[in-house]
Parts: C-alpha cells; structure tokens; sequence
C-alpha cells in the first residue's frame, strides 16, 4: 500500500510503498483511511525541523489529521463495527511507570517527554491506505459530519483548551456554570489558521463574543467568512496587538492560534481584568523579544490574569470536537465546509505541502462505502 514517508536524513518526502498493516490483536481496529489533513506540523516536518521516524526505520509516514472507516475488527471490540466512520487519536503513553498522566492515559499531560504520536514522533501516521490501531484511541464519527470530520483532530486544539477554560470560569461567580451561554465574554483568537477559525466557532457556539486578529486585509475572503459566522475581524495592521481592549473592550480571553512567539509576547498587555491568554502554537527556531516584564507581572497580579499552554488532546477534547463539529454543520454547514479548501490525490503531496493560500488542504485516499456506512 501506498504512504507518504519523510526521510530525515536524505531530506526528502515521497510516496513508499509498505506491507499493509494487520490486526494482531483482539483490541486492535484496521481501518481505510478515508481523507488526512495537512497542518503547520506537517509543513515543519516537511522542512525536516520536527518530526521523529519509528527508533531504528529511516523514514516517518506523516499524517495526524485522520478519517477513517473501519474494515475489520478484532474479537474484543464491541463498540465499532465494519464501515464506522472514525477519527484517531494522535499522542500514545509513555509507558513508564512514574508517569501517572500517561498510566492514566492521557498522554497529553505526559510527564516524561517519552511519549509518542502518531505521524509525529516515533510513530507511523495516517497518511497512507491502511492504519491499524486499538480501538480504544478510536471516535465514532456520525455519518452526517463525513464531509467535515477530518477537522475533528485540528478542532481538539481549541475543544482541549476550553475544557480546561471551564473550571478556571468557575472563580466568576457571576458566570453560570452550568450555561453554555457565555455572552458578555469577549474572546479575541490570535491568527486565522484553521486552528483559529475552529477555535473561532468553539467559541461562538458557546456563547463569546469573539474576534479575530490576522494579518489578512479586512476585505479577504476569511474576514468575510468570520464576519458571516457573527464573529468581528481586526487585522493586524489596523490594531496594534497589545491594545486589542481600544478595540474589543475588556478582553476575557486570549487564544493564541500562530505559533508566533513575538506576537504572542507583544499580545501580553491586551489581556483585561480577570483575562486568561492560552497558547496553542508550537514556535520553532529562537526568537528574542523584549517585554515590560514590570507591567506584565504587574496585570498579572492586580487583574487576577492567567496564561496557561495547552497541547491537545485527551478523549474528552476528541469527544467535544466531534460534538461540536455537528453543532457547526447545523448552524454553518457552508462556512464549516469551505475551511477544507481542497482535496488531494496522495501523489500531490508535493504540490500540497508547497501551497500557500489553503486553510486546510486534504489528502484523500478513499470514499467511504456508503453500504457499510448504512449497516
Ligand atoms: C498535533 C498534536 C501534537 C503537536 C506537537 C500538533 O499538530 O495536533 O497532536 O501533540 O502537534 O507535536
Ligand atoms: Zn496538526
């Protein structure tokens, strides 16, 4: 079977061809895969700045963002049958025994830096015909978000992060709780990435009133596309980014979606009274900024302010996503589809992995067969 496999020490990404993967155990899953995403990682991989091979193999099959449809299963699984469309989780435990994050599965908050994801680190990814896995790193995708559910892995960024925005909510006790309803709340998304408009619509559904900050002309086509989900747009060069409240009033929330640690740092002195900022961009390389260190730890203080870096994503946040996702296809099923700007045969990869303008480019290797879906 056909995959597309970085190699490290050659510098180069181009289709192999594998043996296809077996079940080996009564827990495990084999899966078609339907359609991978393409992300910033993948674009860093790509550039040989990330990404880790299996220990000992000279090449990563890269893929994280996956669809799949189940096509057989092992005696133990019950809760997937032939033709279940799903979506995989990436990161896998560590494995040692000190690490009560990883024993307790949730390898998101591993302790020991010894996990593993897969298409990422020390683990072939999705971007190939077939993928093995248990079932229980698999979700159960609904056959009505199918055109859609590729972005569930890119949405648990956002789904992670607020999870753990709710208890930190709970400090207000002005805020129901118990209410999606979040209105009053202004929440300013940094970038309009595909992690950004995601994070964007996470937030509109629950009830924010929420911006976006881009460097793309107030005119684009993705200022127009937040303006018609009822989100507001500033771009970047008619706001400076540390005086978003001249603009949005206080800031309750900050979610930084660029991966850009200079902006993310100039931000600093937007957050408002009681504001959280939460960071979901992996910089590479150095980048040396300076800082009012004295007003920030100054606002930190008085204004009760909170930042916090989050790295998705345990079952919960894969959970919501897939919720979430039905929500937004009900609400905005032409702009929810329009963030998959295109999709690519794998022999493309190249082509794909160059391009520019794409919010979120696809790779696909397979139609769902519809008469499994229905069984
Ligand atoms: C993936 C995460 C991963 C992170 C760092 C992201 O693109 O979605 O699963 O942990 O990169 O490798
Ligand atoms: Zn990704």
């Amino acid at each position: 079977m056909r995959a597309v496999a970085m190699f490290p020490a050659e510098k180069k990404i181009r289709l192999v061809e594998r043996p296809a993967p077996v079940v080996k155990s009564a827990d495990q899953v084999r899966l078609r895969m339907l359609e991978v995403g393409v992300c910033g990682t993948d674009h860093e991989i790509a550039r040989f700045e990330y990404g880790t091979p299996p220990a000992g193999e000279p090449y990563l099959v890269i893929g994280h963002e996956s669809l799949g449809q189940v096509v057989e299963v092992g005696g133990d699984v019950t809760e997937l049958k032939a033709g279940d469309l799903v979506v995989t989780t990436v990161r896998r435990p560590c494995n040692r025994p000190e690490c009560r994050p990883c024993q307790h599965r949730r390898p998101d908050y591993c302790v020991t830096g010894a996990y593993t994801e897969r298409g990422i680190k020390g683990l072939h990814g999705f971007m190939t015909e077939e993928v093995v896995d248990e079932a229980r790193n698999m979700h159960l995708v609904p056959p009505a978000i199918a055109d859609v559910a590729v972005l569930t892995e890119p949405l648990t960024i956002a789904e992670k992060a607020l999870d753990e925005l709710a208890p930190v909510l709970t400090r207000m006790p002005w805020i129901d709780p118990t209410k999606e309803e979040k209105r009053g709340l202004n929440a300013v998304v940094l970038g309009a990435g595909p992690v950004g408009l995601l994070g964007a619509l996470a937030l509109l559904v629950r009830g924010f009133d929420t911006w976006v900050y881009s460097r793309e002309d107030a005119k684009s086509a993705r200022a127009a596309w937040i303006e018609s989900v009822g989100g507001h747009y500033i771009q970047s060069s008619a706001v400076p980014v540390g005086q978003l409240g001249k603009q949005v009033g206080n800031v309750d929330l900050i979610l930084e979606a660029t991966g850009s640690a200079a902006l993310s740092t100039a931000a600093l002195p937007s957050i408002g009274a009681n504001g959280v900022m939460i960071l979901t961009g992996v910089p590479g390389g150095v980048a040396e900024v300076s800082i009012d260190a004295q007003r920030i730890m100054r606002d930190l203080v008085l204004e009760n302010q909170l930042i916090y870096g989050t790295v998705n994503a345990g079952p919960r946040a894969f959970q919501h996503a897939i919720e979430d996702l039905a929500k937004f296809e009900a609400r905005w099923p032409k702009q929810v589809r329009a963030l998959i700007t295109g999709r690519f045969p794998p022999e493309n990869i190249g082509d794909v992995l160059a391009g520019k303008d794409a919010i979120k480019s696809v790779i696909k290797f397979s139609d769902a067969s519809l008469g499994g879906r229905r069984g």
